[in-house]
């Protein structure tokens, strides 16, 4: 029988969702030591947040997160907030000898980040944050595949965050659902919020950066607050696009933007190596395309591999082959990772630590970009 982890989620929106269905769902697919129990759901809203502890089975509600954290029948805190709320609930959590999982990017900043990390790591709590596209089993194929040195050395990383909802000048700033447009929220736009899952994945699959260059833009530069009624100065990024250097001496490529009409999550990676190249698309993930130079030239060309047998990652703990998976499993896989780190007593990636570089590099790109110069990333 597994032991019961006892889960304090605090949020409920997009990804209090997201992470609710894994929890529920983990145990059915994957064999646990640990199994998720959903003991209490934390909003200030305390009508919402019943309704939603309802629909979910969590067993009970807090309206104070503080309240939450002094719950001794409250093993593992995950945060699922807006970002400027990351750190100081991740530090109370880690002094309360909490497990923390927090959502990315793992803070608002490098220095929020450093502090997190240590509060951790002094606390001896184990921690990860959620950059789920790791655990997307066509993701996860990419990174076997390149560990097996099947690419070769690498030349190329390119990827793209595209989404098109913030093209109106009329929609506001601040406030529930619209928090990602302001500053004192989000830290920044497009940058924390969609590169960093690039970054994350680009760092995973190829390595440290070296030092960027950036170009962000804010096209709406006024709009209206939400939270204070008042037009005011867009503090974020709308769109950012970077050159960089990798640590292995490969070139990468970065662009995001919420201004690009007709694309909704078009998150697309590139690799291209001296033997073989690979890509991926979000829209379109279960599948990795696989271009080999070494294959015999009458059939040589790009497959696409169908991301579903069972010697692929993850997927023999589905169904048969032939049969796709989707986005909502990406958190599934990193439950169940996390409980089986957990049980073997040890770290699962991407720790604080780990979500750490990526901030590091979101921060370089961001300097670069006020300064119009080269940042080395780390300072
Ligand atoms: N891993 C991913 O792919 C992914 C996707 C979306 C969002 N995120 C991250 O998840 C976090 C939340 O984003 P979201 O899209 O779920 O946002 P959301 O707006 O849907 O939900 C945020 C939740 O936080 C709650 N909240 C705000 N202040 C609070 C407080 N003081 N106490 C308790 N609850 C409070 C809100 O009521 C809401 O339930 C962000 O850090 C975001 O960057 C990650």
């Amino acid at each position: 029988m597994p032991k019961p982890l006892n889960i304090g989620m605090i949020g409920y929106g997009f990804m209090g969702r997201a992470h609710s269905n894994a929890y529920t769902k983990v145990n059915h697919f994957f064999d646990l030591e640990y199994r998720p129990v959903l003991k209490a759901v934390c909003a200030r809203d305390e009508a919402k947040a019943k309704e939603f502890a309802a629909t979910w089975g969590y067993e009970s509600v807090e309206t104070d997160w503080r309240k939450l954290l002094e719950r001794k029948d409250v093993d593992a805190v995950d945060i699922c907030t807006p970002n400027n709320l990351h750190k100081e609930i991740a530090i109370a959590a880690a002094e309360a000898g909490k497990t923390i999982l927090c959502e990315k990017p793992l803070a608002m900043n490098t220095a929020e980040g450093e502090e997190m990390c240590r509060a951790v790591e002094q606390a001896g709590v184990p921690n990860i944050v959620w950059y789920n596209y790791r655990r997307v089993p066509a993701v996860t194929l990419a990174k076997q595949l390149i560990d097996e040195g099947r690419l070769g050395r690498i030349f190329h990383f390119r990827a793209n965050f595209l989404q098109d909802w913030t093209i109106s000048s009329d929609l506001p700033q601040g406030g529930a659902a619209l928090w990602r447009l302001d500053a004192a929220a989000a830290g920044s736009g497009v940058t924390g919020d969609l590169l960093a899952h690039c970054i994350d994945t680009a760092l995973w699959l190829n390595g440290g950066i070296h030092d960027v260059t950036a170009m962000t833009e804010t096209f709406i530069k006024e709009r209206k607050h939400n939270l204070t009624g008042k037009v005011e100065k867009v503090g974020i990024d709308d769109a950012c696009a970077f050159l960089c250097h990798f640590e292995n001496g490969s070139l990468g490529l970065f662009e995001s933007t919420r201004y690009a009409r007709g694309h909704k999550a078009l998150y697309t990676f590139e690799i291209n190596g001296e033997n073989a190249s690979i890509r991926w698309d979000l829209h379109d993930l279960h599948r990795l395309e696989y271009y080999d130079h070494r294959d015999d030239g009458v059939v040589r060309g790009w497959r696409s591999i169908h991301v579903t047998d069972g010697e692929h990652p993850y997927m023999k703990h589905w169904w048969v082959p032939g049969l796709a998976i989707g986005y909502e499993h990406s958190f599934v896989h990193q439950v169940a990772d996390f409980l089986a780190g957990l049980a073997a007593g040890k770290p699962v990636s991407p720790t604080f630590r780990d979500a750490l570089e990526t901030q590091k590099v979101c921060d370089a790109v961001l300097d670069s970009a006020k300064g119009r110069n080269w940042q080395k990333v780390g300072g």
